[in-house]
Formats: C-alpha cells, sequence, structure tokens
C-alpha cells in the first residue's frame, strides 16, 4: 500500500528520500512523486508508474535542497495517473503533503471548499483536500494549520506536510495510519514503515494515533490531541538492514521461502524455557482466564486468515475450546456473538491491516480479551492488543506472504498447547510429542529445500496452465486455499481450492481431461481418504500432483506425479506441507515472467477497507 518517506538535515533530500521510496516499494504501489524546495518554492513532481520512471524524469534536474517529502501511491479514489500521484499542493502551491489512508468525508470537503473557497482541484483524490484544507488555514504556522484541517478531517491518515514559507520543518500527524519518525544526527525523517528509513537511522519514534509531530533537523516534538507536548521512549530497531535485501536471491518471495526453517526455529525456541515447555512471558493469560472463555475467535484476512484455518484445527484438537475463524472484513458487519468470556485472536503480518483493526476494535468493544500474532513490533494490531504474540519472521518483503505463514502457524500450535496444559486437558507424552515434532520442523524442511530443483521441474510441466484445484482433507484443506492463493496471486493463474470431500457436490462439474488437481494427502488418518478423492478426478480425466508423506508411497499409483514431504506427525504437517506449494507457484511465476514480488494489483499491507 501507500509509502511516505520525509527528510529534513544537511544532505540531498531528493536522493535519500527516493532511497526510501524504494525500500517500500514492496508494499505495492502504482504512481510515485516528491516534493522539494527549489529557489524558495515547493517543486512537486510525480508520475504514474514505477519509481525508476520518476527518476528518469529528475535525471536532469539539480535539487539543491534538504527538506522534502516523497510517496509511493496505490489507487483507491482515482485511476493511477500522473494528476493523482502524490504530493498534493494547495492552489499556489505554497502547501504540499503526501497521505496514506482514506479521507472518508471528502466528497462533502471538496464541495465546501469548492464552493464556500473557490478552490479548484486539479485530481480526483480524495487526498487532495488536505492540501486546500492546510492552505486554508495557513497564516504562517504549519503545525497551526495542520491542527485546524484534521478538525474538519474524518477517516484514516498518516500524512506529511510541508509548505513553502517554512522551509525549516515537516509537520507530520497520525490516524489509523501507520506513521514512524527516525532519528538522525543533525537530520531527522518521517516515514509510513521502518525499512524506508534502516539505511540511516536505527532510532526510532513510534506515533501513535491522533498525535501530530513537528520535525526541524535538530529536534522532533510529538504532540497529542490535545495539543499537549508528550515523550516517547526510543524504539531501538535491532534487525539488520540486510534482512531486507536479497541477498543473491532472485526475489525476495524466494528468499523469505528459504528463511522459513530459521524463522520457524526462531518463533519456536524464543518461547521455550530451559525446561523445553512453553512460556509465553509477557502474556497474561492465566488459568483463572482461560477458564472463564468459553469461545475462541480467530480473525485475519488472507494468508494469515488461512493461518487460522490451522489455529482451528490445533486449539480445538488440544485445548477443548470451540473455535470460530472468521475474515475481518466479515466478523465487523455481521454482529458476531462475542462477550467477557471470548478470546480473540488477531492474526496479521503487518498489523495494519485495516478490516483486521477494525474487527479486533469491534471485539474489544464488547468485552473480549484481545491477543494478536504479529510480525510487526510496535504495529497498530500489537499495541491496541491485550496480550502480543511475536513471530519472528524477520521483516517479509515480497507481497505473496510465506514465512509470516509458517511462523504464524508456530505460534498457532504454541497457542493451543499453552491452553491446553493450563487446562489441564492435554497429557505429559502428548505434550511433549508435539513439541518434538515441532523443534524437529526447521531440520527437516531445510533438508527438503534441498531439493528444490525438482519442484522447479514439475513447475516446467505445469506453467503454461489456465487453471488449478487444490483438495485436502483435515488439516489439509487450510494448506490447500494458501497453496491456491499462493499460486493465483503470484502466477495469475485461476485457481481454486476446495475441501476434497465436498468435491463431490457441484465442483466435480470442473474436473475434465487434463485438468490439474493438486491433491493434498499429509494426514494418515485420512490418507485412504484421500486415495479415494484422487481416484474420483482421475476417473474424470485429471492430471494430480499429490503432496504426501515420504513413506506413503502408495499415492504414486494413483496421482502423476508426487511431491514427498519429510516424515512428520500429521498435527505438524502443515509446516511442511505448505513449502512445496509456495515454490510450485514461485516456480511457475518466474516461468509465466509475472513481477513476483509485486504481483498487479496488490499491496503488502491492505490499510483501507
Ligand atoms: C497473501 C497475503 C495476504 C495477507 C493479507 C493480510 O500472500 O499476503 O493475503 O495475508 O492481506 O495481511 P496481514 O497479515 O498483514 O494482516
Amino acid at each position: 500500500m501507500c509509502g511516505i518517506v520525509g527528510y529534513i538535515g544537511n544532505e540531498n533530500a531528493c536522493d535519500i528520500i527516493i532511497d526510501g521510496l524504494k525500500k517500500l516499494e514492496y508494499r505495492g504501489y502504482d504512481s510515485a512523486g516528491i516534493a522539494l524546495y527549489k529557489e524558495g518554492k515547493i517543486q512537486v513532481r510525480k508520475y504514474k508508474g514505477r519509481i525508476a520512471n520518476l527518476e528518469e524524469h529528475l535525471k536532469n534536474e539539480v535539487f539543491d535542497s534538504h527538506v522534502g517529502i516523497g510517496h509511493t501511491r496505490w489507487a483507491t479514489h482515482g485511476a493511477p495517473s500522473d494528476e493523482n500521484a502524490h504530493p498534493h499542493t494547495n492552489g499556489d502551491s505554497t502547501i504540499a503533503i503526501v497521505h496514506n489512508g482514506i479521507i472518508e468525508n471528502f466528497v462533502k470537503l471538496r464541495e465546501w471548499l469548492e464552493t464556500e473557497h473557490q478552490v479548484t482541484f486539479r485530481s480526483e483524490t480524495d487526498s487532495e483536500v488536505i492540501a486546500h484544507l492546510i492552505g486554508l488555514y495557513y497564516e504562517g504556522d504549519l503545525l497551526e494549520a495542520v491542527y485546524k484541517a484534521t478538525e474538519k478531517m474524518e477517516g484514516a491518515y498518516a500524512i506529511g506536510a510541508i509548505a513553502a514559507a517554512e522551509p525549516d520543518r515537516i509537520v507530520a500527524v497520525r490516524k489509523d495510519s501507520p506513521l514512524v519518525v527516525g532519528l538522525g544526527e543533525d537530520c531527522n525523517f518521517i516515514a509510513s514503515d521502518i525499512p524506508a528509513l534502516l539505511k540511516h537511522v536505527r532510532k526510532i519514534y513510534l506515533i501513535e494515533n491522533n498525535e501530530t509531530v513537528l520535525l526541524t533537523k535538530d529536534q522532533v516534538k510529538i504532540f497529542d490531541q490535545n495539543r499537549k507536548e508528550v515523550k516517547r521512549e526510543v524504539f531501538h530497531v535491532t534487525w539488520d538492514a540486510d534482512a531486507a535485501e536479497k541477498e543473491g536471491y532472485d526475489h525476495f518471495m524466494l528468499k523469505e521461502i528459504h528463511e522459513q526453517p530459521k524463522g520457524i526455529y526462531e518463533t519456536l525456541t524464543r518461547r521455550l524455557d530451559e525446561s523445553g515447555k512453553i512460556a509465553l512471558d509477557g502474556i497474561s493469560l492465566s488459568k483463572e482466564d482461560l477458564d472463564r472463555i468459553d469461545k475462541v475467535y480467530i480473525v485475519a484476512c488472507g494468508t494469515a486468515y488461512h493461518a487460522g484455518l490451522v489455529g482451528k484445527y490445533a486449539i480445538e484438537k488440544f485445548a477443548h475450546i470451540p473455535v470460530e475463524v472468521d475474515i475481518a472484513s466479515e466478523f465487523r458487519y455481521r454482529d458476531p456473538f462475542v462477550n467477557d468470556r471470548t478470546l480473540f485472536i488477531a492474526v496479521s503480518q503487518s498489523g495494519e491491516t485495516l478490516d483486521t483493526l477494525a474487527a479486533l476494535r469491534e471485539a474489544k468493544k464488547k468485552g473480549a480479551r484481545i491477543l494478536s500474532v504479529v510480525n510487526v513490533v510496535g504495529s497498530s494490531v500489537a499495541r491496541e492488543s491485550d496480550d502480543v504474540f511475536y513471530t519472528w519472521a524477520g521483516p517479509e518483503i515480497a507481497v505473496a506472504s510465506t514465512k509470516a505463514y509458517t511462523t504464524q502457524l508456530v505460534c498457532m500450535y504454541l497457542i493451543a498447547l499453552y491452553m491446553a496444559q493450563l487446562k489441564g486437558v492435554i497429557a505429559q507424552e502428548e505434550y511433549r510429542r508435539i513439541l518434538e515434532e515441532l523443534k524437529a520442523v526447521p531440520d527437516k524442511l531445510r533438508e527438503f529445500l534441498k531439493k528444490e530443483k525438482s519442484i522447479e521441474e514439475l513447475a516446467k510441466k505445469q506453467y503454461k496452465r489456465e487453471s488449478a484445484f487444490f483438495i485436502g482433507r483435515g488439516a489439509d484443506v487450510g494448506i490447500s486455499y494458501e497453496g491456491s492463493l499462493k499460486l493465483k496471486e503470484v502466477s495469475y493463474i485461476n485457481s481454486f481450492a476446495i475441501a476434497a470431500g465436498e468435491l463431490k457436490h457441484g465442483t466435480i462439474a470442473l474436473i475434465e481431461q487434463d485438468t490439474l488437481v493438486v491433491a493434498l494427502a499429509t494426514q494418515d488418518q485420512l490418507y485412504d481418504k484421500m486415495l479415494s478423492n484422487i481416484q474420483e478426478v482421475k476417473a474424470r480425466g485429471a492430471y494430480v500432483i499429490g503432496i504426501a508423506k515420504a513413506s506413503n508411497r502408495e499415492i504414486e499409483k494413483q496421482a502423476n506425479d508426487v511431491i514427498y514431504i519429510p516424515d512428520c506427525a500429521d498435527e505438524v504437517a502443515p509446516l511442511l506441507a505448505v513449502v512445496p506449494l509456495q515454490l510450485l507457484a514461485y516456480y511457475i511465476a518466474k516461468l509465466r515472467g509475472c513481477d513476483i514480488d509485486k504481483p498487479k494489483n496488490l499491496a503488502k499491507s491492505v490499510t483501507v477497507e
């Protein structure tokens, strides 16, 4: 989704901002722009297309500017175009702004500005109203004008603003859209996301909702809603800037697939104490709390939702608590049955997905206890939860989620086992057995990834397909959904996933000669049933790729190709089974020449409804 970078200091603002915007490219965007000072005026350059296009336009210009704001836009209001790109300015271009989020009352504000203040708009965006509002209230003090403008605005925003008459300051404000401030030596930064700043700073202020920030090159002041200055602790970023680079891999997606053994290991071991038991330090869920809980809701979007499906399976099996898994955009509008006996688990890589955040707030209002499973430290979902269970995937750059997903699965297992033990409903041997199985996964996965070439070969046979079906049973259903989503989002193949037993209730009508079916058969207790389902589709002419455990060779008689995952307990098989599906999607997309890390129409973090 849209990205913001702002800089104030002694260096060349243009280069620093463009470089920072490039670090946010992974979030998805369709246009890019920058506003800088030149000869006492604000100069704006903004174009549809990639940052490279903006750079091309800038290459013959010299901007000796030390202050500026830049933006990558992901279109919501108004198509991708030069006019709709940010920054936006007021009528005489004395104010420039960049904005992430949505101004919900922009139609009313636009009408008001047009009729009462004779403002002429140049774009179709909601964001342009912000520049005109600030311009309207500007009387030589940008901070004051931003305060007044935000009083008029409804919706979600992270805004960076500059004024031609005040070349020594940037003002930024946040409501429901991420905003961070980077603290440098003789310079300061704003950004919508930390990776944009890591080349320059490690000290960060995480800006809270309804806070306004005044930046000069030597000072940062944060003010709350009542315009009172607030003190903020510095957040030290511990992860490496290299973690956000490709390190020799062709794509971030492939690099992140390969980082899964490490991510799983970290997520797991950081939650085990010296005796090898699960210790959820900092998570205050006691036995008494748990005794009160009669229902768990797991709510998320996309891949994170798929992690929730496996979470349901684990929590119900181990902890014996009924679990409902819901899509966040549905949950919030259907008056769900939630009360103070509900544990609401929000799952989100970014921690900024607006639908998930809104669902969380809805559940909180109704008295639910909020536990979140989040990858980005200090994100909105994390901050608004009662307890946070961080995944240790490291920064995930590719739009298609891989390592965040497998680390989310680890959290789901740990939460399920922890609750089971607190409630006293799991035998010690069973608890130990599952933990041992989980601990063995990183090494098994490392071994499996060495055979990646065979999946690339398989992709060569399949990449021209127009459609694909994914089927599975039990825990494999969630993996089928995830495998199907991976394939469609990176390769644009029309793919569909369904519980194998449900096929014959309609969908089997679509299976014909040579239809590709990926059949997951990793669950021992359902293995024979899956073999029957494979026979069913084979009988209609399907081409079947089976996924099974190494010891279960019977499947070879039915499937055209088989990918074997290492032997493991059924319960943890999803962690291993999803990886060949990620690789298959990756290699198919590569052979089709797709923009794998930035698939069309998609954004990494969806901060709009
Ligand atoms: C798919 C994918 C998305 C996200 C979804 C939720 O590969 O990445 O489906 O899982 O947009 O995002 P988060 O986890 O950031 O809330």
